[in-house]
């Protein structure tokens, strides 16, 4: 008997903690989790060192003409076990997370060329289903047709100080306030862009996790992708 494969959509707001209960969820399936964020932030990273993005403004059409020498991958970190995202050969993972990227990340995210580029890039990482995406247009445009949707969302307090601990546990120093704007701010160009804007598929699945422990999440999910899979 062959084992029903089938695709796992995250969309939801900033920072609601959408690459956690994705993580996980692919860790007790053992399917493989592709974190779209990371490629926009990837692509980020690169406009900012090559001075194409700068407080939010782009330079769209240097940043189209050079998006086929952005190259970028995951590939598996088995020390600690997790996948790091690299931009041309170099591993960035820790660099995209930072305010920098979080800050000029959506402006970059709302250019349709940007996206149509990534969007082929992960349909082509999914080929063989098993997969859990996380991102902001997983349900509505790059899998319309995956098995099992979920939309995430908390209130931007309770996302903004769970980014705050998340960071300051790295031990760097931000401001919750600054993290706060962000987190609105991109909510907003996210939602009220033109090329596939953050919306909740029809079919979706809404999971408000502002009062729910990461257990309680996870355990709601994994029910979900069971009952999918026909366990
Ligand atoms: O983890 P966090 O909520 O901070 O965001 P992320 O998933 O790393 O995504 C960073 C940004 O990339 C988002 O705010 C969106 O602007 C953009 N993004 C997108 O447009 N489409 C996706 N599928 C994933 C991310």
């Amino acid at each position: 008997m062959t084992i029903r494969k089938i695709i796992v959509a995250i969309d939801g707001h900033s920072s609601c903690g959408k690459s956690t209960i994705a993580k996980a969820v692919a860790a007790r399936f053992g399917y493989a989790f592709i974190d779209s964020g990371a490629m926009y932030r990837a692509v980020t990273l690169y406009a900012l060192r090559h001075d194409l993005v700068a407080d939010g403004q782009v330079k769209k059409d240097e940043l189209i003409q050079a998006l086929p020498q952005i190259k970028i991958e995951f590939r598996h970190n088995s020390s600690l076990q997790k996948s790091d995202t690299y931009l041309n050969g170099e591993n960035v993972e820790e660099e995209i997370r930072q305010l920098p990227v979080s800050q000029n990340v959506s402006p970059v995210a709302t250019i349709a060329e940007v996206r149509a580029a990534m969007v082929r890039l992960q349909k082509e990482m999914s080929k063989n289903k098993a997969i859990v995406m996380d991102g902001r247009d997983i349900g509505t445009v790059v899998f319309p047709e995956a098995e099992l949707k979920l939309f995430v969302t908390a209130t931007a307090e309770i996302r903004a100080k769970r980014r705050f601990d998340e960071l300051t546990a790295k031990g760097e120093t931000v401001s919750y306030d600054e993290i706060l704007q962000n987190v609105q701010e991109r909510d907003h160009i996210d939602s009220t862009r033109e090329a596939s804007p953050l919306r909740k598929a029809d079919d979706a699945l809404v999971l408000d996790n502002s009062a729910m422990t990461r257990e309680e999440q996870l355990e709601w999910v994994i029910e979900k992708v069971k009952e999918r899979l026909n366990f």
